[in-house]
């Protein structure tokens, strides 16, 4: 199992003054050594954190896979067209959340999300839609041609320690199972952490983790290289 590192935390921090540091690419390079094979970034509508040149700067200077992930609108379909990032993770965006909160409604917008699809094939890029282990948006998805599905693991982290645990996990375990005997590859994110991601372990088959705000929390302590090789290690 693969792990991609979610840096939109050190543009949070690099934006509260307004200035360079710390370094959107210094970061994703120090990933990068410790291991990680993809880099994800979330381009916002409101560029809240990472911004269009971080995007450019991170395709020019990485060898990680870089992972855009983006909502289904037409300028981040004309952004992603032009970048041509390694994948394109779709999910929903809501301007007032604190960060993506709940899987992409393939079904409700299965049109749109199949054009983009078609249009991001077009120019080779994989995609991925960010929806929760739900069944029927794993049909749905399937449908419209998606490569892979990331699994919202919000609901999962949320119950970690708790009475539904075992719930949210075999959700995401069954999610997964049946995603890939309709041909998906998955993917899994969001929340995970040093304590809950070992579970990722027990479900077959997942081919990268996405992680992005305990990693950063824990580079405050222990450095950004050392944080991420401590969660590879566990992966
Ligand atoms: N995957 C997706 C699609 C996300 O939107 C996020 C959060 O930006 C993550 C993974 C990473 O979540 P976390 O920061 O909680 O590790």
């Amino acid at each position: 199992m693969n792990l991609g590192v979610n840096i939109d935390h050190v543009a949070t921090l690099r934006n509260a003054r307004g200035g360079i540091e710390p370094s959107v690419l210094d970061a994703a390079l120090i990933c990068e050594m410790a291991g990680a094979t993809a880099i994800t970034v979330h381009l916002r509508e409101d560029r809240r954190h990472i911004k269009d040149d971080d995007v450019l700067t991170l395709k020019k200077h990485l060898k990680a896979k870089i992972n855009l992930e983006m909502a289904a609108t037409d300028e981040m379909q004309e952004i992603a067209m032009s970048v041509i990032p390694y994948s394109c993770c779709i999910v929903p965006e809501k301007r007032q959340e604190l960060t993506t909160e709940g899987g992409l409604d393939v079904i409700s917008k299965k049109d749109r999300i199949k054009t983009l699809i078609d249009a991001l094939h077009s120019k080779n890029i994989i995609v991925s839609l960010f929806i929760d282990p739900d069944l029927t948006q794993i049909k749905a998805a399937s449908d419209i041609g998606a490569d892979y599905i990331e699994l919202h693991t919000g609901s999962f982290s949320n119950a970690f320690g708790k009475d539904n645990e075992i719930i949210e996990f075999n959700k995401l375990k069954d999610g997964a199972k049946y995603a890939q005997s309709l041909g998906l590859k998955v993917n899994a994110g969001h929340g995970l952490n040093y304590e809950n991601v070992a579970l990722m372990n027990k479900i077959d088959g997942l081919c990268e983790l996405n992680i992005g705000h305990s990693i950063i929390s824990r580079a405050i302590f222990v450095g950004l290289e050392m944080a991420v090789k401590e969660m590879i290690e566990l992966i």
